[in-house]
């Protein structure tokens, strides 16, 4: 049984506490939170869980082998930062920072303690995004031409981390893992309304040596919940909507063939062709136990996690490189290889 404390009990950590409550790999030994009213909650939930709103009692607890990091994005340096010096495997929520030296530095130190360092990129562990993940390795898609994910919603207001920081790691670190590929140029625009400096709304451009292209949309400023990708192929395409029960990939037989030339020199005819819509059978699980129980396995038996310190670094640097070319109005900023 791996003694993890839990760093951050606001929105999100309650999620986390009770993963780690339940699963069996793991005991929720301390919950720590600055804002003393979060602990009287989570001590009413775990009362086997002691409460501090002091984390340097969380470092110098020898009981404390793990811990894991749900506080806002700005304090993940120095928390993962001081988690690790003192010895401890971290699990620490998306992004793992805000700027790519210091994801850098944090991979490093990771390695330098030999501790596991695990950045949670929830949806690499969602049995959905495996699914598109296995129909693409199958090559069911053909060449893959492009992909755009819509993440959008009336609400969860951000007041000092735009849509780009807040909500796009997720589709970065998922079009990163669909892929495998870093993209080669990034560009973005966005638009603040709400607080200034702070966009709400975000569009951002990845193009890849491969030739694939891909957009991601994300706002809080939006009159519907959206959370769909698609990928088109030469063969097949298909659509991710996590929103969906039942089917939430659907894979497309339609797609467009060329039929020798047309009547113009120079000229190809077309044919559309459009098949039968297959829906996969997934076993959904909850993607944040996985990952929960992913990370105590790694602590376990001493191997890198899937979403290790140098997949969140990279994650990190498409964000960055989207910021900046937010600064400079939807500029192309290159990402060196
Ligand atoms: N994987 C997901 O789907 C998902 C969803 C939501 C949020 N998140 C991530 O979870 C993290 C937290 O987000 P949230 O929405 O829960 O934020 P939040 O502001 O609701 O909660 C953060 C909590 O951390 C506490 N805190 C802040 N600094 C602290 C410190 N130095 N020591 C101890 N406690 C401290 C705050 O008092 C607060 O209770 C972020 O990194 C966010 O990106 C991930």
């Amino acid at each position: 049984l791996i003694n993890v404390a839990l760093v951050g009990y606001g929105y999100w950590g309650p999620n986390l506490a009770r993963n780690l409550h339940e699963l069996a790999e793991t005991h929720l030994a301390v919950v720590c939170d600055r804002d003393a009213s979060r602990l009287g909650q989570a001590h009413k939930l775990y009362p086997s869980a002691r409460v501090t709103t002091d984390v340097a009692k969380v470092w110098g607890d020898a009981e404390i082998e793990a811990v894991v990091i749900a506080t806002p994005a700005p304090t993940h340096y120095e928390l993962v930062k001081a988690a690790l010096a003192a010895g401890k495997h971290v699990l620490v929520e998306k992004p793992l920072t805000l700027c790519s030296r210091e994801a850098r530095e944090l991979a490093d130190l990771a390695q330098a303690q030999d501790r596991i360092l695990m950045v949670g990129h929830t949806f690499e562990y969602n049995p959905a995004v495996l699914k598109v993940k296995e129909l693409l390795d199958q090559g069911q898609l053909g060449d893959v031409y492009y992909a755009y994910s819509t993440r959008v919603n009336l609400g969860r207001i951000q007041r000092d981390l735009n849509a780009l920081w807040s909500i796009a790691p997720h589709d970065v670190s998922i079009l990163l893992f669909l892929f495998e590929q870093m993209p080669i140029e990034v560009s973005a625009r966005g638009a603040s309304y709400l607080n200034p400096g702070v966009e709400d709304v975000v569009f951002i451009d990845l193009l890849f040596a491969s030739g694939l292209i891909a957009h991601i949309h994300t706002s809080w400023l939006d009159p519907s919940k959206v959370r769909r990708m698609t990928i088109v192929g030469s063969q097949k395409m298909i659509v991710y909507d996590d929103l969906e029960s039942e089917g939430k990939v659907k894979i497309y037989d339609k797609g467009v063939l060329k039929v020798g030339p047309g009547r113009i020199f120079g000229e190809f005819q077309y044919r559309l062709h459009s098949g039968d819509i297959a829906i996969p059978r997934i076993d959904m699980s909850e993607p944040l136990r996985n990952e929960c129980q992913h990370w105590a396995a790694c602590i376990r038996d001493g191997q890198r996690p899937r979403t290790d310190g140098a997949n969140g670094l990279a994650v990190v640097r498409v964000l960055e490189a989207a910021q900046q070319s937010l600064e400079k109005r939807g500029a192309p900023v290159e990402i060196a290889g």
